[in-house]
């Protein structure tokens, strides 16, 4: 009985990487003791589908070939200049901090003064900006990506 319990928590505890974990612990034990209490470790294995992985953005397909996606919260845009070859950068516009709102063209453009950085490396393709958008690190594993 009480290996089962075990294996029900630690499988819980490794599929709720990070909201999962907060939300557990939000409900302060309550709710976990109460569904062991009436569920007999018997036929409830929790679904085995992941939630996005810890850290991640956003999916690859997410990402359209030849243009990209902003992330507004994360305030990043992740492009994908050629086929599999994904960047990400800072989607604050290096003229004067507005957050950059759309992908067109091969270029990414800040709505304030019209500026425009290339998806490739962030590169300045029209003013006002001076300095290209700064890269961030990434990493895409299988269909994820994450910060690096
Ligand atoms: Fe982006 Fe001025 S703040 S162009």
């Amino acid at each position: 009985m009480g290996n089962d319990l075990q294996s029900r928590r630690a499988v819980i505890a490794g599929v709720g990487a990070s909201g999962l974990a907060l939300a557990v612990t939000a409900c302060g034990g309550g709710t976990d003791t109460a569904q062991d209490a009436g569920t007999t470790a018997e036929s409830s294995a929790p679904e085995s589908s992941a939630p996005q992985a810890d850290g991640a953005l956003a999916k690859t397909a997410d990402v359209p070939v030849g243009g990209g996606t902003i992330l507004a919260d994360q305030k990043i845009v992740i492009t994908q200049p050629t086929e599999g070859d994904f960047k990400a950068f800072s989607a604050l516009c290096t003229h004067k901090g507005c957050p950059v709102d759309s992908v067109e063209g091969g270029s990414i453009v800040c709505p304030c003064h019209g500026s425009k950085f290339a998806i490739a490396d962030g590169a300045v393709t029209d003013g006002p900006a001076d300095k290209p958008l700064a890269a961030q690190a990434i990493k895409v594993d299988g269909d994820q990506i994450t910060l690096a």
